[in-house]
C-alpha cells in the first residue's frame, strides 16, 4: 500500500439500508473524528439515498465526503423509484458505489448494467467505487481470477480518467460474515487485479484498489499493510463512529 505514492488511501463506509435522520449525529461524530486524524487519506460515508442531501449539508465544513450506494444505469425518464447519477451528484454526493454484490446477486445486475452505471457516474462527475468479487462456490471451484477478470473487463469503461474509478475487491462470502480471506490471498488477488487494471489502463498503477468484507478495527492493521491494498470498504463497522474511526486510523499515517 502507498508504495507508489500516487494512490491516496481511501476509507469508505457503506451504511446500506440503515439510517434515519437521527443517524446524522453518528455522521457528525465520524466527521469530527476524521478531521482529527489529519489529511493523509480520503474518508467517504455512503448513507442511504434519503439522507444524502442532509448528510452533505451536515459535513460541509469537514473532510469527510458523502457518497451514494448506487445509481441508475439510465440517464432520466420513466423509471419509477430509481435515482440517476445526476440526481446523486445534485444531492451533494461526490462518490457512488456501483456493482455491490448485494445488487449483482440480490437484484440480478449484470456487468453490462454495472458498466452503464459507471459511465453515468463518471459523466456526472462522481468518483465511482466499482465492486467486484467471487462467490464461495466460485472460490471453491478455483475460478476467482477468471470471475474477477471478467467482471473487470466487462464493467470498467475504456478511455475514462482512471482517477475517477476505484475498485473494491469484496469476496461475496466475506461480506457481513466475519470471515476474511488470508492475508496471502488478499495480497495475491490484489496483485492480480493490479495486473488486470494495467492491461485496461495505461495508468493502471494509479487506480486505487480497496479491500471489503468484514473489515473491523481488529483486523484492519494487517490488511492495510498489504501491497496494493489502497484502502477499505466497510459495511457493518461503518455504522458506529468509534469503529469507523478506529479503522481509519490505520490509514492516517
Ligand atoms: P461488511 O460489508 O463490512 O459488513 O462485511 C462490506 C460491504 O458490503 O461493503
Amino acid at each position: 500500500m502507498r508504495v507508489s505514492g500516487v494512490r491516496r488511501p481511501l476509507v469508505a463506509g457503506n451504511w446500506k439500508m440503515n439510517g434515519l435522520t437521527g443517524s446524522l449525529v453518528e455522521l457528525e461524530a465520524i466527521a469530527s473524528g476524521i478531521d482529527e486524524l489529519g489529511d493523509k487519506f480520503d474518508a467517504v460515508i455512503c448513507p442511504p439515498a434519503t439522507l444524502i442531501a442532509a448528510a452533505a449539508v451536515s459535513v460541509r465544513n469537514a473532510r469527510v465526503i458523502i457518497g451514494a450506494q448506487d445509481c441508475s444505469a439510465e440517464k432520466q425518464g420513466a423509471f419509477t423509484g430509481d435515482v440517476s447519477a445526476a440526481m446523486v451528484a445534485d444531492s451533494g454526493a461526490r462518490y457512488v458505489i456501483v456493482g455491490h454484490s448485494e445488487r449483482r446477486q440480490g437484484r440480478g445486475e449484470t456487468s453490462s448494467d454495472v458498466l452503464r452505471k459507471v459511465e453515468r457516474g463518471v459523466a456526472s462527475g462522481l468518483v465511482v467505487i466499482l465492486c467486484i468479487g467471487e462467490t464461495e462456490r466460485e472460490m471453491g471451484s478455483d475460478s476467482t481470477e477468471a470471475v474477477l477478470r471478467q467482471q473487470l473487463m466487462e464493467s470498467v469503461p475504456r478511455g475514462v480518467d482512471p482517477s475517477l474509478i476505484t475498485i473494491a475487491y469484496e469476496p461475496v462470502w466475506a461480506i457481513g460474515t466475519g470471515c476474511v480471506p488470508t492475508l496471502a490471498r488478499i495480497a495475491d488477488v490484489h496483485a492480480f487485479i493490479r495486473r488486470t487494471l494495467c492491461e485496461i489502463f495505461e495508468d493502471g498503477e494509479d487506480v486505487r484498489i480497496l479491500y471489503g468484507g468484514s473489515v473491523k478495527p481488529d483486523n484492519v492493521a494487517e490488511i492495510s499493510a498489504i501491497e496494493h491494498v489502497d484502502g477499505v470498504l466497510v459495511g457493518g463497522a461503518s455504522l458506529k463512529a468509534r469503529d469507523f474511526l478506529a479503522i481509519s486510523t490505520a490509514f492516517s499515517t
